[in-house]
């Protein structure tokens, strides 16, 4: 980062930069489900979680995925936005059931060809694309043929959808996580059947999670097999537990806890076996039977990342038989059960745990109802970097939801999640200055989106989502990430479509804090940009100057603004696709340099045509 634009920043956003190393990737995250919509199109076949959404009362105020962002057709604005936004990678997950409808062996295209109109799209915006094979979108067929997770056919099927996109896709995309979160579609989804596909079987829960471990170890050992210069890993959501007190049976209580959300996945992938404490004290398991001869050498595959997702630490203690402590104990013994939702009403993820209950500490809460903790993060971080042999980590998700809505301003102020990023990034350069070994960070989520079981009601967007009308609102904290990866990746990005995205109201909203362009970034946009534009005679005239002007107006050079949009006026621009030319100006250039300009283009456009001037 330059001394200049660092002048411009917000001291926030500064100071936070200088604390993350130089070369700190960050990013945003979606899920395939969450934001795709268009569950029918082109041959995709249903998932469970489709058919989970069609259970009376299993959604929130009954929402389904079937549209949500509809970003299957709006991918490319999307892309754009992503470009806008700057941040260096966009994680994003590849739905099963487009790519192979029955599961297994057919292949459709069309499933795989969207992903690549995704793919060039983000890279005409300059955003390197990071994988998830699996962000829990089963192919509904699994489930009824095999009984999904529980069945361990299905880890042979990921194994081959996995080689399936990574062989079509593979040339562009050099970061893969196998699985998203394996403790949600295992104990979510087959003990507290909160998730998809609602079973409430301990044993399956136990099965289903190995299972997925075993799909991952296939999965990348396989993809390592044909390109080993890729980077694999797979995302685990973890937390810190801890005791409510010292009392022993608190203690084991956390101990217990932790076992089933943290250790039961370590301790396999990293170290190649299951903590002797839970697998004793499951004995309904059929351990023996279940993992056979070689698969823990399959799981524990040498990584070259390991993603952690972080929201929530869980203070656990032994309920009271008599049911007098139920009053002060946390709501949310399950991360996706309502805040509101009795606890005692569910049965629980955590396979044999059904006597502990969670108690809440009194910080702040988020709209999940989960406790802000960034001091939390620290201690994961720090735990993982002392008790395990773990590899190059990154943050692939946090973040909060919040009931955020546009004001009659057009914007969205959320205060709020600008200092839970903002705390959550301390918490991980303190982690990082004690050690521990983290690339990077991705802020969950890039859109608002469906969020399970909890549906369109829990925004966890940078950018707000009108499911109505399926208009994109960058919220504050939107600007705020982009002003700190700013500092980032200084380089200019794609500047294609960015007016679709970036109407004249976000020009206005766009903060003083944009860099103003660096000498040597002018020099580039000039041999960049005018160069592509003026060496392509095959572009309409109209076009051509309308890039230009947008390009002087980036820079400054008023007298040769006013000269090209009289250019652009005579080969048949409008003065509307002017102003919108100049709004580009704001992506590169900031608001003020856009507003000058655009009075530049208001006084020329009145003086060539005073009587319908604009
Ligand atoms: C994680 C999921 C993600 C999203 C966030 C809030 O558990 O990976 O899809 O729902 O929680």
């Amino acid at each position: 980062m330059t001394a200049a634009s660092a002048a411009t920043l917000p001291p926030s956003v500064t100071d936070l930069r200088r604390r993350l190393p130089a070369d700190f990737a960050f990013g945003t995250a979606t899920a395939a489900y969450q934001i795709e919509g268009a569950v029918a199109a082109d041959g995709r076949s249903p998932s469970i979680w489709d058919a989970y959404c069609e259970r009376p009362g299993a959604i929130l105020g009954g929402d389904t995925g079937e549209t949500t962002c509809d970003h299957y057709h709006r991918y490319a604005a999307d892309a754009d936005l992503l470009g806008w936004l700057g941040a260096r990678f966009y994680r994003f997950s590849i739905s099963w059931p487009r790519v192979l409808p029955e599961g297994s062996g057919r292949i459709e295209q069309r499933g795989l060809d969207f992903y690549r109109r995704l793919l060039d799209a983000l890279d005409r915006n300059g955003v390197e694309p990071w994988v998830t094979l699996y962000h829990w979108d089963l192919p509904q067929v699994l489930q009824e043929r095999d009984g999904g997770w529980a069945a361990r056919s299905t880890a042979e099927a990921f194994a081959e959808f996995a080689l399936v996109v990574h062989d079509a896709l593979g040339d562009r995309i050099a970061h893969w996580t196998t699985l998203n979160e394996p403790f949600c579609s295992a104990f979510y989804g087959y003990a507290a059947g909160t998730q998809a596909p609602g079973v409430v079987d301990g044993p399956s829960a136990i099965a289903a999670g190995h299972h997925l471990m075993l799909g991952h170890g296939l999965a990348l050992r396989a993809m390592r097999e044909r390109r080993p210069d890729h980077r694999f890993g797979v995302t685990l959501n973890l937390s810190p537990v801890e005791a409510a007190t010292a009392a022993a049976a608190d203690q084991d209580a956390a101990r217990r806890i932790d076992a089933r959300r943290n250790r039961f996945f370590l301790d396999p992938i990293l170290r190649g076996s299951y903590p002797a404490d839970m697998v004793a004290e499951l004995p309904q398991v059929d351990w023996e039977h279940l993992v056979r001869p070689g698969d823990l050498a399959t799981i524990a595959q040498p990584l070259d990342l390991l993603g952690v997702n972080y929201y929530r630490r869980f203070v656990a203690r032994a309920a009271d038989p008599s049911g007098a402590s139920a009053a002060s104990a946390s709501p949310a013994a399950d991360t996706l059960v309502d805040a509101e939702a009795p606890a005692a009403a569910e049965p629980t993820p955590h396979v044999g745990c059904e006597d502990v209950e969670f108690v809440a500490t009194g910080r702040p809460r988020t709209q999940m109802g989960w406790e802000i903790d960034p001091e939390g993060l620290t201690e994961l971080l720090l735990r993982l970097h002392r008790d395990y042999p773990v590899p190059p980590l990154y943050l692939t998700e946090n973040g909060m939801a919040h009931a955020d809505e546009v004001g009659a301003d057009g914007r969205v102020a959320d205060p709020e999640r600008i200092a839970y990023l903002r705390t959550h990034l301390e918490a991980c350069a303190d982690a990082i200055d004690r050690g521990v070994d983290l690339r990077g960070y991705f802020a969950w989520s890039f859109l608002d989106n469906f969020e399970w079981s909890l549906g369109l009601e829990r925004r966890f967007g940078l950018v707000h989502v009108d499911y109505e009308t399926q208009q994109r609102t960058p919220k504050d904290s939107a600007y705020w990430y982009r002003d700190l990866v700013a500092a980032e990746t200084p380089r200019l990005r794609g500047t294609a479509n960015r007016t679709e995205v970036l109407g004249a109201e976000h020009v206005r909203r766009s903060t003083a804090g944009v860099d103003p362009l660096a000498a040597p970034l002018q020099d580039l946009v000039t041999t960049a940009c005018w160069g592509t534009v003026w060496e392509r005679p095959e572009l309409p005239r109209p076009t051509r100057s309308l890039v230009t002007v947008s390009l002087l107006a980036a820079l400054g050079h008023h007298d040769e603004l006013a000269v090209h949009v009289r250019g652009a006026l005579r080969n048949g621009c409008t003065p509307e696709q002017i102003a919108e030319a100049v709004t580009h100006t704001a992506v590169y250039a900031g608001a003020p340099a856009a507003l000058a300009a655009m009075r530049v283009v208001v006084a020329t456009v009145r003086e060539a045509s005073p009587q319908d001037g604009p």
